[in-house]
């Protein structure tokens, strides 16, 4: 008797994974979720790459591959920056169905973030509050991790400035200079500016004339010319949106995650004076999807042919992915989803939609843009 080919068994598995992983998740998340949000992350991580080995492998399907920049991947869902800020997660990502990965933000100096507690939930809302404020381990030290770490996927690096009062103006170009210097090298699929953390002393960028001076000088520190993104914010004006495309179209910019948290609070199902105790922060997942989804549609519309758009914001079904890829997104990314969720979240999408693309009669290459 012949055997299956790999990938067949592969298929078998996660479509097998897709049917127990979200039961299994829904007896750990009631766990987790009575475990502080951030040591339940914590947990989350240290926990990933043993229920890596028990996941039923990537979903395949050719109509779900897609570039950015130029760069191939398997398919469209990644995870978004934030989750693995440390690359600690680099080796086993794809296991989860991912097609893609950003670890960080990383900043030029490492940073303990903001005073705790800083990460809520808001469960009825499949939302998240955070102001952690950049926590991480340093650009030094996660590029030294990243130099001998395994990459089962296309990996970016999400850099930002160090969330501190006196890092601003020429320090903070410099941060994010130093940061970018020490991953260039490294065989990254692309390098995203993180100009929108609504987290720390100065909030959003806001200033074009500093947002050229970074981009200034990644391009010259850039000789292996990887692919530079720019991460920008749904609370932006239109105006300052398209200043900062025209900035990032001068310096050769390849494309937009669109986009970070929201500062603002409308439609949220959470009692108010529950959400104001929670106090500042950017909020994430199904509240945030029209406004990320109203982002991406925008931005399209202006942005250089040649440059790419990956969505984020309460991304969680298949659907979803495809409003995004149908509003101008080449790829998606999600991170809030995988909380409510868990972690087989992305080959459900998957799955989803390539029954979606398959029914239109259109791949995800084709579908870019042709609902917007
Ligand atoms: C706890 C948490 C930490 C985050 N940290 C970062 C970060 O360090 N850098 C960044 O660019 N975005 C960060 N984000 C934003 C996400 O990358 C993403 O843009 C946002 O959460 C919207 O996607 P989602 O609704 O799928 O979560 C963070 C989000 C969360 C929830």
């Amino acid at each position: 008797m012949n055997a299956a080919p790999v990938e067949q068994i592969e298929q078998k598995d996660a479509r097998q994974a897709a049917i127990w992983a979200p039961l299994c998740y829904r007896s750990l998340r009631s766990l987790l979720f009575r475990m502080d949000p951030e040591a339940a992350h914590t947990l989350a991580i240290k926990l990933a790459p043993l229920a890596a080995g028990l996941a039923g492998g990537p979903f395949h399907d050719q109509c779900l591959s897609t570039k950015v920049a130029g760069i191939k991947f398997s398919n469209p869902v990644g995870l978004a920056a934030g989750f693995d800020k440390n690359g600690l997660l680099t080796g086993c990502l794809a296991r989860f169905g991912f097609g893609f990965a950003e670890v960080g933000s990383i900043t030029g100096q490492s940073s303990a973030g903001n005073p705790k507690p800083r990460l809520f939930r808001l469960v009825e809302d499949e939302a998240v509050i955070n102001r952690l404020g950049l926590n991480g381990e340093g650009a030094d030290v996660v590029a030294k991790r990243l130099t001998g770490a395994g990459y089962s996927l296309p990996v970016a690096v999400n850099i930002a400035k160090t969330n501190h009062p006196a890092v601003r103006g020429e320090k903070g170009v410099a941060d994010m200079l130093h940061s970018f210097g020490c991953i260039k090298d490294l065989p990254l699929a692309f390098v995203t500016l993180n100009a929108s953390c609504p987290n720390t002393h100065e909030g959003i960028m806001q200033e074009t004339e500093e947002l050229d001076q970074i981009l200034a000088g990644v391009q010259a520190l850039n000789h292996r010319q990887l692919p530079v993104l720019l991460k920008l914010s749904p609370d932006s004006t239109p105006e300052l949106l398209e200043t900062f495309v025209a900035s990032a179209c001068k310096y050769g910019v390849r494309g937009y995650v669109l986009g970070n948290t929201t500062t603002t609070r409308a439609g949220l199902s959470t009692p108010a004076d529950i959400v104001q105790k929670m106090g500042n922060g950017g909020l994430s997942g199904r509240p945030l999807k029209a406004k990320a989804l109203e982002l991406v549609k925008r931005v399209y519309k202006f942005k250089q042919k040649d440059q790419d758009i990956i969505g984020c914001g309460g991304i969680t079904t298949g659907a979803d992915a495809y409003a995004f890829i149908t509003g101008g997104a080449s790829a998606v990314e999600l991170y809030t989803g995988l909380i409510y969720g868990g972690p087989d979240l992305p080959n459900r999408i998957n799955c989803e939609l390539a029954r979606l693309l398959k029914s239109n009669n259109q791949t995800v290459e084709t579908a870019i843009g042709t609902g917007s």
